[in-house]
């Protein structure tokens, strides 16, 4: 397993421009969900989750800061953001300011490789990006654990992102500063395993229901929230014995009952929030049928239509050519465990 750190520095002004930093972070998919938060500002979440960070769809953000602006300027994928989009990152870089004691704007240029809210993480890579550009850009040297709460601030996954191969994020206990300070992501070691993720994009259209929206309805209104959240627990401990072993069987047989676990919760949300479609249940089917003809896969699905099938990497053309038979109008590729956030050495 890789589990690279990141190293933080301030890159210096060239030629008068004002100084900036480049990062670039991967998204991550999760085998046991972080699914509720119990403190919406902090993004403080009600379960740890564990998590493995892909080698596809990476984040470039350059963040630097503006001699004259009066307000933040963000540019997503080339476009102006506005609305919601330009609301949470000025909200991140206030934190950042407050960090650093500055109250310079900053121009932010963040390009995703990844179809932007669809359930394929793009806010976990985005805004492992975001921390680590803005906090060297903002002259703050954080180390990793501040900078996996930091992320954490922006979106609860993205603390997972600042790490490569697998993390797990404590959820820590209690309220306030306190908690604040005790939830982060760390690197667990995953005993050998050689694992990849076939990702089935059954449909990169953006969802109908935000996972913020999704969560608070789910832990404001589901009778099965309070439930799953207890035996996620057990199958944190499971995962972690499991993947300890490098027993793919097992990982595999834990993340697909907390993810299922997971969308139950939302089913019961009143009104229910159901992010699954008739494609994604075509490719539950054929992946119950590649166990049926022995090939360990199992799936996972987060804030969106699209399955993640956990297996051997030896197996996954295997298993992508029988998800693509599946699900024919979608697209198919193969992820294996990808590094953590890092800074670029210029900008871009
Ligand atoms: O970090 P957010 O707010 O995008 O939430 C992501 C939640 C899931 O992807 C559904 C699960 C997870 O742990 O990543």
């Amino acid at each position: 397993m890789r589990s690279e750190n990141p190293v933080t520095t301030v890159l210096l002004p060239k030629d008068g421009a004002a100084p900036g930093a480049v990062a670039v972070a991967h998204p991550n998919i999760a085998l046991i969900k972080y699914w509720g938060k119990r403190d919406e500002r902090l993004v403080l979440p009600w379960t740890d989750s564990l998590s493995m960070t892909l080698d596809v769809f990476p984040t470039t953000t350059h963040v630097r800061l503006d001699p004259a602006g009066g307000q933040d300027t963000v540019l997503l994928n080339g476009a102006p953001a506005a609305g919601e989009a330009l609301r949470r990152i000025t909200v991140f870089l206030d934190l950042v300011r407050e960090m650093a004691g500055s109250a310079r704007r900053a121009v932010v240029d963040t390009r995703n490789t990844v179809p932007t809210g669809a359930g394929l993480a793009s806010s976990a890579s985005g805004f492992a990006a975001l921390a680590l550009a803005a906090a060297a850009a903002y002259g703050l040297a954080p180390d990793a654990t501040a900078l996996s709460r930091l992320a954490r601030r922006g979106s609860g996954s993205a603390s997972r992102s600042i790490f490569g191969g697998f993390a797990l994020w404590h959820a820590g206990p209690g309220t306030g500063a306190d908690a604040d300070a005790c939830s982060y992501a760390e690197p667990v070691s995953s005993g050998g395993l050689d694992p990849a993720l076939v990702i089935a994009v059954v449909n990169a259209g953006p969802k109908a229901v935000s996972s913020r929206e999704a969560m608070r309805r789910t832990v404001g209104t589901s009778p099965l929230f309070r439930p799953w959240a207890a035996a996620s627990k057990d199958d944190l401990a499971d995962m972690r014995a499991a993947l300890g072993r490098g027993d793919l069987e097992a990982v595999g047989e834990i993340a697909e009952r907390n993810a299922l676990g997971m969308h139950a919760t939302m089913l019961a949300a009143r009104p229910a929030v159901r992010y699954l479609s008739p494609a994604t249940v075509t490719v539950l089917d054929r992946v119950l049928r590649l166990r049926a003809e022995g090939v360990l896969a199992y799936a996972t699905m987060d804030a969106g239509p699209n399955v993640k099938v956990l297996c051997r990497r030896a197996d996954s053309e295997r298993v992508a050519a029988a998800v693509r038979d599946a699900a024919p109008q979608g697209s198919v590729l193969i992820a294996g465990p990808g590094p953590g956030a890092r800074l670029l050495s210029e900008p871009a």
